[in-house]
């Protein structure tokens, strides 16, 4: 079997299950796609000519799909991604300045990741947890109410590998856990 982009068998069977179940090949592009980027972290070139060729479809097939939605990438991010949502309750309560902050933190502009490939900053539409804005998340995890002052705490934590031991500073999904425990 052609595996030019080196997936793991895992996803390559994840890949021949799914796509079986749509009536058209073509169908099942988008979560080929998802399946690839989940393992490489992008969906390269090579990736959208090997996806193409998977579903009997041409390069360009894959590539639209790939520059049309927002969370699908063509680069990867960096080992620590970042996200800041800019919708209106949350820069109502100062998310521009959240962002702003972990730009100079960080020192990269929003939408870019860092030259040693450790950190990436997305400025994003809503992150779905509206009422305790400004929100973040880092990697998978979310943090409430980070505004520009606060920021500044928390990506010096996060730069020092500090976050998840921090007394100040508690994901949505950790505190699951321990509420879950008690
Ligand atoms: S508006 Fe920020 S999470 Fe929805």
């Amino acid at each position: 079997m052609d595996n030019s982009i080196n997936l793991s068998d895992d996803t390559l069977s994840k890949i021949d299950e799914v796509v079986p179940k749509y009536p058209e090949k073509r169908s099942a592009a988008l979560m080929v796609i998802h399946l690839v980027q989940d393992e490489l972290g992008a969906v390269d070139d090579a990736s959208c000519e090997w996806i193409a060729r998977r579903l009997e479809l041409q390069p360009i097939n894959i590539k639209e799909l790939i520059t049309f939605y927002p969370m699908l990438r063509e680069k990867p991010w960096g080992r620590k991604h970042v996200r800041v949502c800019r919708t209106l309750p949350c820069a109502l309560r100062g998310s521009y300045g959240t962002c702003k902050t972990f730009e100079e933190k960080l020192g990269i502009k929003e939408g870019h990741v860092s030259e040693d490939g450790e950190y990436s900053l997305e400025f994003m539409e809503c992150l779905a947890d509206c009422g305790q804005g400004p929100v973040v998340i880092v990697d998978e995890k979310t943090y409430e109410n980070i505004d520009g002052k606060t920021a500044e705490k928390f990506a010096d934590l996060l730069i020092d590998g500090k976050l998840d031991e921090s007394e100040d500073f508690h994901s949505y999904e950790d505190s699951l856990t321990q509420e879950t425990k008690n």
